[in-house]
């Protein structure tokens, strides 16, 4: 994720004027080491997904409606599919399904075509906010912008339970005024 100074991680409704080259270069680069990629249905809806540079890697949109465009390149591609409680309305894309009535993410997870060992998750809020909740989060990479953006938009995670899960900065970079940060989950028990 990238996130203004004063923590909104959109402007004008995308990522896009937050981030920089690097930050860009930061992304693709944890893509073409991650095994699948996770995102929310309001992302792909708001920023358009396209089909991974990655041959073969996969893109599961997470959803409680299975609304998404199964015309879009993602899905006629055969890159994306759906992740939805077991449930939701009957689509036509390919889906994997857990919990009946809310969506049971630990065990979607478990259920991941290939049997992924590393999933990348790259939001939005309200997506991270649920994966946070249910403590899913192993690694989080967060961009801080210089930019000071104001308006409403979404801390890193919304929509979610007040937690309190301790995380070990591993790494700091700081490159044209961006603070590339990656924090790993600390072991042991949450407050
Ligand atoms: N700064 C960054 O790095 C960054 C990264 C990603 C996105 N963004 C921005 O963030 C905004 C989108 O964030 P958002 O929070 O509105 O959307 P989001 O998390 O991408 O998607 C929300 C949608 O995902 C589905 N969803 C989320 N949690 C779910 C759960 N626990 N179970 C089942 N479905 C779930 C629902 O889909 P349905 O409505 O289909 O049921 C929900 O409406 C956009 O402006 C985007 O540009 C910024």
């Amino acid at each position: 994720m990238v996130a203004s100074i004063d923590g909104s991680t959109a402007l004008d409704g995308a990522s896009a004027g937050l981030s920089s080259d690097a930050d860009r270069e930061v992304l693709l680069t944890l893509r073409s080491i991650a095994d699948l990629i996770i995102v929310g249905a309001g992302t792909v809806r708001s920023e358009g997904y396209g089909v991974p540079n990655k041959p073969g890697q996969r893109i599961g949109v997470v959803s409680r409606s299975g609304d998404v465009d199964v015309a879009s390149r993602l899905f006629a591609s055969g890159a994306g599919f759906l992740i939805l409680p077991e449930d939701a309305p009957h689509t036509s894309v390919e889906s994997v399904r857990a919990g009946v009535g809310e969506l049971d993410l630990r065990a979607a997870l478990r259920r991941l075509p290939g049997s992924p060992a590393f999933v990348q998750a790259e939001g939005g809020a309200s997506l991270n906010g649920a994966l946070a909740a249910a403590d899913l989060l192993d690694e989080i990479n967060i961009t801080t912008s210089p930019l000071l953006v104001g308006g409403s938009g979404s801390r890193a995670t919304s929509h979610g339970p007040q937690i309190s899960h301790r995380f070990d900065l591993v790494d700091l970079l700081v490159d044209d005024g961006f603070i590339f940060s990656r924090y790993v989950r600390q072991p042991g028990p949450s407050a």
